[in-house]
């Protein structure tokens, strides 16, 4: 790491990481310049590719349940995509909040979820949970689609539902991507649907986009080195074999993390 003029909070060499913000968005390189806001010292339990892991999956995870969702200790929450990158860490998250957490998982995933600390875990490939589950406080849907239509039948009236894989919303636009009103209003049409099922069935809805953001990323490695969060790996692949990252990506049922470092040797 370097710091440029004007930036005072670190040093050249410190191990950092960041996420980068919205603009900055869309390509792998070796060099990108952040805003010092953006950046914190990663975890010092946690090598680079570990550490990779955490800011896009952590940062959704932690503002979702902690900004959007409000988790409070003994809160019941609805995890889909438990084995998934957001999913794991919002499991483990959860439980630092002292959640109560019902999962879903194919079988592949089972296993992890529980040692994550989840309570209950659903195989939603043998289980429909809209016909199973009932009277949640809140849910995390990191899957969408009828996954999250299936959301709406599980909460208890004044539950939140918050999407980071459905149909955006008014909010996203203004609050999380700063985009114009016209923005807002195809978004308030796009959401019809999805917002008159919350109306019915008396929950909130929101599709959060995270933000990048050096605070939570400095508290989420705080939680690292004190062991209540740890990135779950899936797989390393070295930068020029971006395509059989996309690919096993593409495949769905990742357990955690697809990382990608700079280095030739690192195993597939
Ligand atoms: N809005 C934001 O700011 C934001 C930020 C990060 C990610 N995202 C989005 O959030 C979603 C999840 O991200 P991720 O990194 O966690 O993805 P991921 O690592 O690919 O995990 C997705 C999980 O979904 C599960 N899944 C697939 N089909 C399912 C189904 N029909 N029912 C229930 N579960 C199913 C898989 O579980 P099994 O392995 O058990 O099959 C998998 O573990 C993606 O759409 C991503 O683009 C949004």
């Amino acid at each position: 790491m370097r710091a440029g003029p004007g930036a005072n909070r670190f040093t050249a060499g410190d191990r950092v990481y960041s996420r980068v913000d919205a603009p900055g968005l869309g390509a792998f390189a070796e060099f990108v310049c952040v805003p010092e806001e953006l950046v914190a010292l990663m975890p010092q339990s946690l090598g680079f590719a570990e550490a990779a892991g955490l800011p896009l999956a952590g940062l959704t995870a932690l503002q979702a349940l902690r900004d959007e969702l409000r988790i409070q200790p003994g809160s019941r929450l609805f995890i889909s995509g438990g084995a998934g990158g957001v999913g794991t860490l919002a499991i483990q998250l959860a439980k630092y909040y002292r959640a109560e957490v019902t999962a879903t998982a194919s079988p592949r995933g089972h296993a992890l979820v529980r040692e994550l600390g989840a309570d209950r875990v659903v195989d939603y490939t043998r289980e429909n949970f809209a016909h199973t589950l009932e009277g949640f406080d809140a849910a995390l849907d990191a899957v969408g689609g009828r996954t999250l239509t299936r959301v709406f039948r599980i909460l208890r009236r004044g539950g939140r539902i918050v999407s980071v894989a459905g149909i955006p919303e008014p909010k996203t636009a203004l609050q999380d991507l700063h985009a114009s009103r016209a923005v807002a209003i195809l978004f308030w049409v796009v959401s019809l649907g999805v917002r008159l099922r919350a109306w019915r069935a008396g929950v909130s809805y929101r599709y959060l986009f995270m933000h990048a953001s050096g605070d939570d990323l400095r508290f989420l490695a705080g939680l690292v080195d004190e062991g209540y969060v740890r990135p779950v790996v899936d797989s390393i692949y070295p930068l020029t074999q971006i395509p059989d990252a996309f690919a096993a990506l593409e495949t769905g049922g990742a357990k955690g993390k697809i990382i990608v470092t700079m280095d030739d040797d690192s195993p597939a």
